[in-house]
Formats: C-alpha cells, sequence, structure tokens
C-alpha cells in the first residue's frame, strides 16, 4: 500500500495588492519588482480574516474533490508560520472546529517556505504506516500580519493564502507519493527571522518600536543559497530515484522569485512549459506556495491523474525539500 495526494483545493483573498499600489508606499517601483522578482500581484486577507479561514476555504474544496466525508479525515497537518494564535491553540485545531470535525488528529508544522512538503512527508509516514487513511494537508499563509509595509526590502514579496490536499491510500506505485525529502541548516538562522514576539524577546513596547515582530530576510544571501540547494536538492531526488527530466509531467517549486525558478529549471535542463509559475499573481505565500501553484495547473486542466509531479522548496530556517508525487485525483 503506497500514499497518495488524491486531491487539492487552494483559497485566494479577495484583495488585489499591485505593484503601482506599493509604489504609494514605499520607495519602489514597478520596473524593480518585476525585474528583480517576477511578481506583478499579490492578494492580502481582509482583517478579519485569519489564516484559518483561508485554510478552512483550501480544505473544503480538497476534501469535495478527494469524494471524501468530513468524518474520514483522521489527521489534520497545518503547515504555516502566521498561526492565528503565537502559541495556542494550533490553527490545525481552528480549522478542525470550523469544518465540524471531531477526534482528529490536529497540529501545525513550522517549517516556513518548506512547510508544505515537510508536512506531505508526515502524511506519508502516516499512512504508509497505516496509522490513519486520510490525512488532510494544509499550507496556509497570513503573510501581511507580519510584513512591514515600511520595508521595501519585504513588503513586495509577499502575499496571502492557503492551498491544501487531501493524502490517502493507493495500491498503485504509479498514482503513489514515490518520494519525499527534507533538511534543515540551522547555521542560516538569521536569513530569514522575525526576531521578536516570541520567547526570547516576548513582545514588548521595545520590539513593536524597533518592527521586530516582522519579517527581517537577508535577500541576497538567501538568494544565492536557494539557487545551489534547490538544483542540488532536485538532481538528487532524481537521481536516487532513477528518474530523468523527460520522466517529469510538471515542476512545481516553491514561487519565491521567477530568477531562482529559471535558474533551477535551466540547470536541471527542464522545459518552460511544464514548469508551473505563479509567482507573479500570487508572490510568494510561504507555505501555500506549492499547493496553491498544483492547484492553478489543476483548474486549468493541465494536472491529470498519474501525472509526475516534482516539488522543489526552499524556505527560513533554513529548511528546504523535494518530493516526487503523483497526481491521484480526477
Ligand atoms: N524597490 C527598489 N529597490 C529595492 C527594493 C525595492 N522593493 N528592494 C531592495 N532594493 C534595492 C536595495 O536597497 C539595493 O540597493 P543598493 O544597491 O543601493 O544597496 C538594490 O535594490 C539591490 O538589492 P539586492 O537585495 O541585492 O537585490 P536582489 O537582486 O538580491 O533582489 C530579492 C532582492 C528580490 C529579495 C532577492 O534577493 C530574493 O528573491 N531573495 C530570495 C528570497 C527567497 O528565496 N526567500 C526564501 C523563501 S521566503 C520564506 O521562507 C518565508
Amino acid at each position: 500500500m503506497y500514499a497518495a495526494l488524491k486531491s487539492i483545493g487552494a483559497y485566494i483573498p479577495q484583495k488585489k495588492l499591485t505593484n503601482q499600489d506599493l509604489e504609494k508606499m514605499v520607495d519602489t517601483s514597478d520596473e524593480w519588482i518585476k525585474k528583480r522578482t517576477g511578481i506583478e500581484t499579490r492578494y492580502i486577507a481582509a482583517e478579519d480574516e485569519s489564516t484559518s479561514d483561508l485554510a478552512v476555504e483550501a480544505s473544503k474544496k480538497a476534501i469535495e474533490r478527494a469524494d471524501v466525508s468530513y468524518e474520514d479525515i483522521d489527521a489534520i497537518v497545518c503547515a504555516t508560520i502566521t498561526p492565528d494564535h503565537l502559541c495556542m491553540p494550533s490553527t490545525a485545531c481552528l480549522i478542525a472546529d470550523k469544518l465540524g470535525i471531531r477526534s482528529v488528529t490536529a497540529f501545525d508544522i513550522s517549517a516556513a517556505c518548506s512547510g508544505f512538503v515537510y508536512a506531505l512527508s508526515i502524511a506519508k509516514a502516516f499512512i504508509e504506516s497505516k496509522m490513519f487513511e486520510n490525512v488532510l494537508v494544509i499550507g496556509a499563509e497570513k503573510l501581511s500580519s507580519i510584513v512591514d509595509y515600511t520595508d521595501r526590502t519585504t513588503c513586495v514579496l509577499f502575499g496571502d493564502g492557503a492551498g491544501a490536499a487531501v493524502i490517502g491510500s493507493c495500491e498503485k506505485k504509479e498514482e503513489s507519493i514515490l518520494d519525499v525529502k527534507t533538511s534543515a541548516d540551522g547555521t542560516y538562522k538569521d536569513f530569514l527571522i522575525t526576531p521578536g514576539c516570541g520567547s526570547k524577546y516576548p513582545c514588548s513596547e521595545e520590539v513593536i518600536k524597533n518592527h521586530l515582530q516582522f519579517i527581517k530576510m537577508k535577500g541576497n544571501e538567501t538568494f544565492k543559497l536557494a539557487v545551489k540547494t534547490l538544483t542540488n536538492d532536485v538532481l538528487e531526488i532524481m537521481k536516487e530515484n532513477n528518474l530523468k527530466s523527460e520522466d517529469i509531467d510538471y515542476f512545481i517549486p516553491h514561487q519565491a522569485n521567477y530568477r531562482i525558478i529559471e535558474a533551477v529549471r535551466s540547470k536541471m535542463n527542464f522545459p518552460k512549459e511544464k514548469t508551473v509559475m505563479t509567482v507573479a499573481k500570487y508572490g510568494n505565500t510561504s507555505a501555500a506556495s506549492i499547493p496553491m501553484a498544483m492547484n492553478d495547473w489543476y483548474e486549468s486542466g493541465k494536472l491529470k491523474k498519474g501525472d509526475l509531479m516534482l516539488l522543489d522548496t526552499f524556505g527560513g530556517g533554513l529548511t528546504w525539500g523535494s518530493a516526487l508525487v503523483h497526481f491521484a485525483g480526477e
């Protein structure tokens, strides 16, 4: 018995934030943002919408498309760095409550942009060990709640959104999640960091005054390491699974910057038309980025049952991961 990705769903908030809007907020330009990142728009959650609300909408679609009932969900794993509440309850518990799912294992994981791939590895292990039959895996972020809209080096990059998938079992290897690899190196802990409002620097007037509750990023250093790590990662997972670029139907990388995606794609000699690119529309939505991109491909009719997807991600921690996943949905 294998673990399989049975469905995908996503939710994109209503409010669009364009590069032109950002030009009015900080010293930046549409030209700079497009040239350096490829981003044109991103979507921002409403004030009264929290991460769990975005996740619930994505989850409803994923559950419906997997053709399982809410009672069939045994576990909910929510990957997020913007939980509704800093400590407790977990966002996964709030999602379970809003969906009316009781007697369920529910918890959050924190692996920044790599969160969805990390969550996928947990779900795969749950299913293959026969501990659970259906696991709801979610990547959801309200990054606008930790973005400093006075800092031009970060505020142009991020957006909000959610993606969800139901992971169940299957008997055919050609419909299964073939492999998931995850890794981290804490040496680079300060490359991407929200320094304040945790136990090290609890929320205080000083923390707020110095904007320490917001994302700080060493952009250029992160960029270089991202290209190197993401490339090594995909080459390694393909080699270990005896696969070549031509065996992969779609490459779905983390959507942080089109230049990073382009560099990795060309190093693996992979066709552009089979590389899923949603960064222009949504910006970087961290853990939600890969499932939102997968959902776009699915809703545009391109993703078909049996297609082999190569996922590749990189984020704060630093964390990274890759996965070889057949789409087992209809
Ligand atoms: N508008 C105009 N100018 C800007 C802006 C802006 N929004 N932001 C920075 N600049 C300026 C800088 O101040 C700098 O000016 P200077 O040369 O006078 O000092 C110049 O542009 C170049 O800045 P760099 O940081 O060197 O630009 P770079 O080409 O590296 O692009 C970027 C910056 C887009 C952030 C890029 O480094 C990047 O994408 N990094 C990786 C992001 C990533 O992958 N993150 C991981 C996942 S995120 C997560 O886990 C939550």
